[in-house]
């Protein structure tokens, strides 16, 4: 047997560990409603034609090549542009750096940042790669709490008691997965203060910012001009083209505090050799011929989280934050009402098998998110409709 490095042998997802377990109930002949996976395209959400017709165009016209490391010149430009019109961030191309997903950004942030037991300060719950990533690279996550009782928004005392000698920077992730909160800007303006007094850098996972609902996106980089800050964003989600592999990140750094890291993050990019050539030239399409998919998607998750918010907060034993943003529901279980569990894996592993329906258990987001499941509030009102149905009976049984 070859034996596996240390730093996989802790390594989970559990978005991902769910499914493999649904898929081996799957290939046993078991009906299986996917709410794990939060991946639009995979419902009745399809990439824009015109997009798509971009990325043809780009292989047929033989722009199969490696293009630059850093991102193609153009779309660099256009993330610029378009940072400009919805956030009012004032930056150069340089500034900008393209990778395949904001899940490359985490990886090749906590690569640059972190060694020998550094802090990475992460809201808790929190998304799992965040984690993983970390440790990979003997970092140690410390997960700051959000608060069910406030809307799930970053409790700031906590944050600042679990900063130390260790800490190398505070991310926020707003709108949040897996509890929706679209942090408020009094609170994203206290993360910048205290980064700002401990000369820390905030890195701002920006994925779901336009999918947003009653609440105002406030943007962290339009609030300073002093703390560091890396944002990470990317076209999974508001584009549609969870697939094909595309993100950015951002340095709005007047000061320059990250430009150690910004090289280093650079050479790795250069060492993978490039992001996804023909998906670059298709998504400077989505930014230069700007139309309104977005608007249109978001119009319709409204409808579904209104249906799935209601649906769960009727069931007994739930309680649930209605989200501002993403597409999760976060429920929090009461096992003094649902007596027959007593942890959140094995309810999401008896619902499974019993029904089918998969969720993921809030347990896989960090120590915060116990007791808790998440809900993917994507597929269309009869579907979910069917799921509840379904959840009902097996709570009623
Ligand atoms: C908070 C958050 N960050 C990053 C990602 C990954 O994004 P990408 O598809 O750009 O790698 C996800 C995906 O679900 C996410 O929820």
């Amino acid at each position: 047997m070859v034996k596996l490095a240390h730093r996989l042998i802790e390594f989970e997802y559990a978005i991902r560990d769910i499914a493999a377990i649904a898929d081996k109930l799957r290939a046993s002949g078991k009906k299986i409603y996917h709410l794990n996976i939060g991946d639009p395209v995979q419902v009745d959400f399809t990439t824009p034609v015109y997009i798509c017709q971009a990325m043809a165009d780009a292989a047929f016209s033989n722009k199969n090549f490696y293009v630059n490391s850093l991102g193609i010149p153009e779309l660099r430009e256009e993330i610029v542009n378009l940072e400009k019109r919805k956030n009012c961030i004032i930056m150069d191309p340089d500034d900008v750096l393209v990778m395949q997903g904001v899940s490359e950004a985490i990886l090749f942030i906590c690569a640059a940042m972190l060694e020998n037991g550094d802090e990475l300060l992460l809201p808790g719950p929190v998304y799992p790669p965040y984690i993983n990533f970390c440790k990979f690279f003997d970092g140690v996550p410390v997960e700051y709490k959000l608060d069910e009782e406030n809307d799930w928004n970053p409790d700031i005392d906590d944050i600042r008691k679990k900063i130390s000698e260790k800490t190398k920077a505070i991310v926020m992730n707003s709108p949040n997965n897996p509890t929706g909160v679209v942090y408020s800007r009094k609170h994203i303006q206290e993360i910048i203060d205290i980064a700002g007094e401990y000369d820390l850098p905030v890195i701002s996972d920006e994925i779901y910012d336009q999918i947003i609902y009653e609440t105002k996106y406030e943007c962290p980089a339009s609030m300073t001009n002093d703390v560091a800050l890396i944002g990470m964003n990317g076209f999974s989600k508001a584009h549609l083209a969870t697939g094909w592999r595309l993100g950015y990140v951002y340095f709005h750094d007047p000061q320059g505090k990250l430009n150690d890291i910004k090289e280093g993050i650079e050479k790795l990019a250069r060492t993978r050799l490039c992001a996804n050539s023909v998906s670059q030239f298709a998504a400077l399409e989505a930014l230069k011929n700007p139309k309104d998919y977005t608007n249109k998607m978001v119009e319709k998750l409204k409808g579904r989280r209104d249906i799935a918010h209601k649906r769960i907060t009727e069931l007994e034993g739930f309680s649930c934050v209605k989200p501002q943003g993403a597409f999760y529901l976060f429920p929090k279980l009461n096992f003094s009402v649902l007596k027959k569990w007593d942890n959140d894996k094995d309810f999401v592993l008896d619902l499974l098998k019993e029904t089918g329906v998969c969720l993921v258990h809030g347990s896989g987001f960090g120590s915060y998110g116990k007791d808790h499941v998440r809900i993917v509030y994507l597929g269309p009102p009869d579907f979910l409709s069917e799921v509840f149905d379904l959840i009902e009976d097996f709570l009623r049984k």
